[in-house]
């Protein structure tokens, strides 16, 4: 009690010395290679790394949006379907004999399996303390093979692709029309050629095709509405010869536009020659 008698304590802003004793990092000279600290060294490093990455793929999907494509068709046998380009190494592994018919298990299981089970398994198999890549051979020997592997499979199997071909597939090779429903030929679409050919011509899958980007004039849509074309039946239109022109002005006109033609001019031509 007579200790600080006559003193008067206002405030102590010194933090106990424990805590920060105990943040000292630890002498990890005992692990030889380069070595640091985890936190904050270490994490400051990754996050940095991590950031480059991402902001540097935001911008790649910015500059090259991801190619989609467009609806499956089942009618469609010509379409083969390819995997993403992050995949393209594993389908290009089929295609070797070894990996391919009644050796598929091979390349569907066994060598993805084996690697990417080494990767998981890579903390329990090389345990080793050593940190620098040089001196340690296997891990980075089997890492640099899948890495060299996974890059010239995908590779060969991008370089056999007609990306040309494949464009036609692309959602944007597909027309964006604005159904003009105040035409007149629309309603004579709407009660005969809907049903099979969708609300805005865009076709349906395993039903019809679209009718968005046809070679057909006039003259030819009519006769298709009336006499049929491959696998649609004759007949589909019943209506006066005066709604047969209307509708097949109206599909054209929609053609003219998805060609990028008549925006203006055309349409106005359009509607005059509906309205007769
Ligand atoms: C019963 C379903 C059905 C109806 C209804 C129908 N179609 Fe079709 N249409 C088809 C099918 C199926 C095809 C594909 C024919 C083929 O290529 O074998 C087709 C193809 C077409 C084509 C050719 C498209 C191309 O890319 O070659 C035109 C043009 C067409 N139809 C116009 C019409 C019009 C106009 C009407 C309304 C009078 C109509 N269709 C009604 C099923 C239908």
């Amino acid at each position: 009690m007579q200790r600080g008698k006559g003193m008067k304590f206002v405030g102590d802003s010194r933090v106990p010395d424990k805590e920060s004793r105990n943040k000292i990092p630890k002498d990890y000279s005992e692990y030889p290679g380069r070595t640091e600290a985890f936190w904050p060294n270490f994490l400051l490093k990754e996050w940095l790394v991590g950031a480059v990455f991402l902001i540097g793929f935001l911008c790649l999907v910015a500059a090259a949006p991801s190619p989609l494509e467009q609806q499956a068709d089942p009618n469609n046998s010509s379409y083969i379907p390819l995997p993403d380009w992050y995949f393209l190494f594993l389908y290009e592994l089929l295609k070797y004999e070894f990996a391919a018919a009644e050796y598929v298990v091979i390349g569907t299981v066994i060598i993805p399996g084996l690697g990417f089970g080494a990767l998981l398994l890579a903390p329990f198999l090389d345990t080793g303390t050593e940190r620098r890549p040089s001196k340690r051979p296997i891990t980075t020997g089997l890492m640099l093979l899948g890495i060299i592997a996974t890059v010239w499979l995908t590779y060969k199997s991008a370089a056999h692709v007609d990306w040309e071909e494949r464009a036609k597939y692309s959602v944007e090779a597909v027309p964006d029309v604005e159904i003009d429903e105040e035409h007149p030929g629309y309603e004579v679409y709407a009660n005969n050629c809907l049903s099979c050919h969708g609300d805005s011509l865009q076709g349906n899958p395993g039903m019809a095709p679209t009718l968005v980007g046809i070679p057909y004039n006039a003259e030819q849509i009519k006769d298709i509405a009336k006499n049929g074309i491959g696998e649609m039946p004759a007949n589909q239109f019943s209506g006066t010869e005066e709604e047969l022109n209307q509708l097949a002005e109206f599909i054209v006109s929609t053609n003219k536009q998805a060609s990028g033609e008549g925006e203006g001019e055309g349409e106005s031509e359009g509607s005059e020659e509906g309205s007769h």
